[in-house]
């Protein structure tokens, strides 16, 4: 049943390809960009009601909900919170019929974010939940759902199922900026091609990148700790990345903002600490640099992921993966099949039961 992978988690990198296809399919229309999500219950007068959409999650799950922050707040021009389902349920909300509460689970069943959006229903909000699981817990008791598609996942390590989760909430993006028209038919369009694209780009990448990152970890699999790096789209992807690094191959690994190293973390910077950093050409590429070049100076063991054609990223280090040119709102899709592979690689390296890692369960339905 693994189809002749070693371990689930690979195979279901893999289907990455095919998760994100069967996420959008039939919900946008190729011609025109125009997204249509029925089960999500919000029409445009519903939407044109919310000043505020809170976004409630745990771990992988919360980090498609820091992405999905940037990209709702760019196009649908509504201001996003997100909340770590442990926190939103306890602390004080500020919540009424003017906020959507939106939860990202990909099981429908985590009992944090359960909890969350039944406070967030008692305070009067109307919630939507993205989810992997039909009929989950979730689904019964929002008000809409977007299912995400992905099929079973049998890794513990969350792989097709978050990427699923970031193609629901682009769609989920394109859907509230057309309801609200904050940008342009021509635009949408634009950006409904760019994730139409993405999955033909992962398929055809998918296996070049596990060469080039098995032949980068001989250098690195018995690290004790890595840092993880990126700014803007990039900066949820280095905290997966660091996630996925440590919950399968128990290599201590913390991610940051780039243009946080300096307030701290900069200290741990020696010849032996290797840094992720995630650098692809897009707005923020200049200011990503000039983090990367004080990495350089500190003699940290650098390796980035980085836009194909960028020669200048190899006089900083060997070690740099690169990725084809993709429209920029994409690129958290794209830059975290490296990081999964990179993790997956290591972990495997080292003899980890990549598919089921210790103490660690699929579902969380404690707190
Ligand atoms: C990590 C992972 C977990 C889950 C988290 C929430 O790879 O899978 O961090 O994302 O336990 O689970 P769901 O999405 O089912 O609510």
């Amino acid at each position: 049943e693994k189809a002749g992978y070693k371990h689930f988690m690979l195979k279901e990198i893999f289907e990455q390809p095919q998760a994100i296809t069967n996420t959008i399919s039939g919900r946008i229309n190729p011609e025109t960009g125009e997204v249509d999500l029925p089960e999500i219950n919000l029409d445009r007068e519903a939407i044109e009601s919310f000043d505020r959409i809170f976004l409630v999650a745990c771990g992988t799950s919360w980090h498609a909900a820091l992405i999905a922050k940037y990209w709702i707040e760019k196009f649908a021009h509504i201001p996003v919170e997100v909340d770590i389902a442990s926190e939103f349920r306890y602390r004080n909300l500020l919540i009424n019929e003017r906020v959507l509460t939106v939860s990202i689970s990909q099981s429908g069943e985590t009992a944090d974010t359960l909890a969350g959006i039944r406070r967030a229903k008692e305070m009067g909000s109307k919630v939507v939940t993205i989810c992997n699981v039909v009929g989950s817990t979730m689904t019964r008791e929002a008000d809409g759902t977007i299912y995400t598609h992905a099929g079973p996942e049998i890794g513990v390590a969350s792989t097709k199922a978050f990427i699923s989760q970031l193609a629901a909430l682009f769609l989920f993006t394109l859907y509230l900026a057309g309801k609200k028209e904050t940008v342009s038919a021509e635009k949408r369009l634009e950006l409904g091609k760019a994730l139409i694209n993405i999955a033909g780009v992962v398929d055809r990448e998918l296996p070049r990148l596990r060469t080039d990152i098995e032949n980068l970890i001989d250098d690195f699999w018995d690290c004790r700790d890595f840092l993880f790096v990126g700014r803007g789209l990039s900066f949820p992807i280095a905290l997966e990345g660091a996630l996925k690094l440590k919950e399968i191959s128990y290599i201590h690994a913390e991610g940051y903002a780039s243009g946080e190293l300096k307030h701290g973390p900069i200290a741990l910077i020696d010849k032996e600490m290797p840094i992720v950093a995630l650098i692809p050409r897009d707005e923020v590429y200049q200011k990503s640099l000039s983090n990367v070049e004080e990495i350089k100076a500190r003699k940290g063991r650098l390796i980035l992921f980085g836009t194909e054609g960028d020669t200048h990223l190899e006089k900083l280090t060997d070690d740099v993966i690169y990725l084809p040119e993709v429209h920029e709102e994409m690129n958290p899709i794209l830059y975290t099949i490296p990081a999964q592979l990179l993790s997956y690689e290591i972990a495997s390296r080292r003899g980890c039961d990549v598919d089921q890692p210790r103490n660690l369960a699929k579902s969380v339905t404690v707190e």
